[in-house]
């Protein structure tokens, strides 16, 4: 799970049938380690309850800005001034209207007019509602104010149409907050390339040469540059995961077609942090049609591929990171990669060691660099990779200065 410890997070709640979905994404917030505040409009509350959200945050949620016997009419000031998000989801026409007209008509648009936090909107009504020239209007004076809008997606809604309207998952909704959170974090106007992922070496038009890469490790390296405000490219191997909210993915098979995304997209990057799992070896030949099980046995033939981090980049200004993934001698064979590939620290993890390895959602490494080695202990890969950017960005704004 990544990290909201100490982040003031409102988040803002109106009327519409998405408001349930509300109730899981402050459950995720509060179990981030955000402290959630909740703002309720009163049609919201005919929809889902504040008990609901007092029972998943553990705090007071507010509808009624008259309420003064629950402190809400002094608190939402301190609220207000405090949070470093105003979250509004689901966010609707009326909603979105009152805070583009800066009309402060209930506790949620009083709240938006008294923050200077930045402002997170996750639109959620009927498609023609959304399509209406007024809401668009409202919308596009937000975002010429700063406020960042997340979604809406294109579905079937709750009234029957099908069009853009749905809100965004709440996934990708935190992803969207966590981006805004780190617009202007320590890798601002820096970009960041990632790697992750297996590569495939086709044998046939049915077939490949592969590994067991998940990608877990890598895509939560991407996410932990874009929580730093990096501009982040992401060269991707297949994997079964989503896209990270305003990560810009580059899909490759082939270690060779990895290699020449690589090379594009480090032409102006500040750091290149290859978590993939690059095969070795790939079929010294494509068979141009799929092989049939006539012969009882034979020999695939294999040539090395292009070692992507040895070939790219020894270009000055950018820092270059790898991953050692070993099943023994860990340590030993983890320098010389360092060495060999020149890089300026290598990660190294034992793939065979309880709780790591393709497919966990967890690991234990090593960082060494040539002035040392730090073991880190069992940890999720989502703190890996904030621990491995911690090192990065060290390493980024070295190079700024040098320049
Ligand atoms: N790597 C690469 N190109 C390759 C193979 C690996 O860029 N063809 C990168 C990996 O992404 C990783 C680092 O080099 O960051 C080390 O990868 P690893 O598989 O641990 O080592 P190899 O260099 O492949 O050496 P060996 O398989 O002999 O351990």
């Amino acid at each position: 799970m990544y990290n909201l410890t100490d982040r003031n997070i409102i988040l803002g709640v109106s009327g519409s049938i998405a408001a349930y979905k509300a109730a899981d994404l402050a459950s995720k917030l509060t179990q981030a380690g955000a402290r959630l505040d909740v703002v309720l409009t009163p049609v919201a509350e005919r929809f889902v309850t504040p008990l609901t959200f007092q029972s998943v945050t553990g705090r007071r949620a507010y509808v009624d800005m008259f309420d003064t016997a629950s402190g809400a009419s002094e608190q939402h000031v301190e609220m207000a001034r405090r949070a470093h998000a105003l979250l509004v989801a689901p966010a609707t026409a009326t909603t979105i209207a009152r805070i583009a007209l800066g009309l402060a008509e209930d506790m949620l648009s009083l709240t938006a007019l008294a923050t200077r936090a930045p402002i997170v909107i996750c639109p959620a009504m009927d498609p023609h509602m959304y399509e209406h020239e007024a809401t668009q209007g409202h919308l596009e004076t937000l975002l010429s104010r700063g406020v960042h809008v997340v979604g809406p997606e294109v579905g079937r809604l709750a009234s029957g149409h099908t069009g853009p309207g749905r809100m965004s998952d709440v996934d990708t909704i935190i992803g969207g907050l966590r981006y805004v959170l780190g617009r202007d974090g320590d890798l601002a106007a820096k970009k960041v390339v990632v790697s992750a992922g297996g590569t495939q070496e086709p044998i046939d038009p049915v077939r490949y040469v592969g590994n067991y890469s998940s990608g877990k490790m890598g895509y939560a390296l991407a996410e932990a540059a874009r929580d730093r405000g990096a501009d982040v490219a992401l060269v991707s191997g297949a994997v079964a995961l989503p896209v990270p909210y305003a990560v810009r993915a580059v899909f490759v098979r082939s270690a060779a077609e990895m290699r020449d995304a690589v090379v594009v997209e480090c032409a102006d990057a500040d750091a290149l942090i290859m978590a993939a799992a690059v095969a070795d070896y790939q079929p010294a030949e494509a068979i141009g049609q799929k092989m049939k099980r006539r012969r009882e046995s034979f020999s695939l033939p294999l040539v090395r591929t292009p070692d992507i981090l040895a070939e790219v980049g020894h270009r000055q200004g950018l820092v270059r990171v790898g991953f050692a993934a070993e099943s023994e001698d860990l340590l030993a064979n983890a320098r010389h990669k360092l060495e060999e590939k020149g890089l300026e620290f290598i990660v190294a993890n034992d793939v065979t060691a309880d709780g790591c390895g393709f497919g966990s959602d967890t690991n234990k490494v090593t960082l060494i660099d040539r002035q040392g080695e730090e073991e880190l202990t069992l940890m999720p890969k989502h703190d890996v990779a904030a621990r491995v950017l911690d090192r990065v960005v060290t390493l980024v704004q070295a190079q700024g200065a040098r320049k």
